[in-house]
């Protein structure tokens, strides 16, 4: 098994957190098993889920048949939008439990906000309830503003370990991230090269030429280097790899801002403060 030359994050309860895990959005339910079983064998030792992913079974699978320690690996799952009443979300983190069929989760978050249809801040008193209950490491939120988590902080007792927030070169958050690093609470780029969209900018792509690196490894190191928390999803073998080798190379100064200076606040998912959706 892969030696993992990840760095860690201490989370503001002292938790440690692999800066570079695996996503698994959008990987059919079928699939996950085997595309999370890859991550583990390249060496990732963290995997970001969710309950709205539909795949939580399959990451349980391949996290269980890895026969790596459970201690060596974080998982993070996240509560479904329909699950906001504080009943709901404590038998959501049950069933959440059950269905990756493992015996605690290291992070659970809020997944969305939901402005207008639940009370955010009642839901987290239900988050708190399940960290006092040990079958979860850390609490968090996500897609949460400066004005969602101000309420939280005012109205509750646990300060959310992490905010995993959509973060890339196009959308680079610098207002949301120094908000988060003042309240202590780790800041997790989702979606980190925009699902490809950045990949093809000409900055990028000359970036990459001049440090002989792919255009993917460049925006991933980016991240690394800024110190936000990483998890890029890949179902291609090749670039589960490529992706995980970050740590042989460093962005200078000037390349760190030229991929800066590319943001034009472009998200490729939803506005957090207009997102109130509800899966059936
Ligand atoms: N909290 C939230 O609301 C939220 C929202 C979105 C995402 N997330 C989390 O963030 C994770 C990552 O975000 P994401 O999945 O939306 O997007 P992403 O990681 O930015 O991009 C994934 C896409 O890029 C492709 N790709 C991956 N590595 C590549 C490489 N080296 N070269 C070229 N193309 C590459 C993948 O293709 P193939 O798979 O075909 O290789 C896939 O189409 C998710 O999996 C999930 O865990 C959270």
């Amino acid at each position: 098994m892969t030696t993992t030359p990840v760095p860690t994050i201490t989370l503001n309860n002292g938790v440690e957190i692999p800066q570079l895990g695996f996503g698994v959005f959008q990987i059919p339910p079928a699939e996950t098993k085997d595309a999370t079983a890859k991550a583990l064998e390249v060496g990732y030792r963290h995997i970001d889920t969710a309950e709205m992913y539909g795949n939580e079974e399959g990451v349980g699978q391949a996290v269980r048949a890895s026969g790596i320690p459970r201690e060596e690996l974080f998982v993070t799952s996240k509560l479904n939008n329909g699950f906001h009443a504080p009943e709901d979300a404590l038998a959501a983190f049950e069933v959440t439990l059950g269905t990756l069929d493992i015996d605690y989760v290291d992070l659970f978050l809020i997944h969305w906000p939901l402005p207008n249809v639940g009370d955010f801040v009642e839901t987290w008193k239900a988050m708190e309830h399940m960290y006092e209950g040990g079958k979860v490491r850390a609490i968090g939120v996500s897609n949460f503003q400066p004005h969602h988590l101000n309420r939280l902080m005012a109205e509750t007792t646990v300060i959310p370990a992490v905010n995993q927030i959509e973060i890339h070169p196009y959308l680079t958050q610098d207002a949301l991230r120094a908000f988060d690093r003042e309240h202590e609470i780790a800041t997790e780029a989702w979606s980190p090269i925009a699902q490809g969209k950045v990949l093809t900018d000409p900055v990028v792509e000359r970036i990459a030429r001049r440090v002989e690196q792919s255009p993917a490894q460049v925006v991933l190191r980016w991240h690394i280097q800024r110190g936000d928390i990483v998890f890029p999803k890949s179902v291609t073998a090749e670039r589960v790899e490529e992706n995980f080798d970050l740590f042989g190379f460093e962005l200078g100064d000037a390349d760190m801002s030229d991929l800066s200076s590319l943001n034009k606040d472009e998200r490729t998912g939803p506005d957090p403060d207009h997102f109130n959706y509800i899966p059936e």
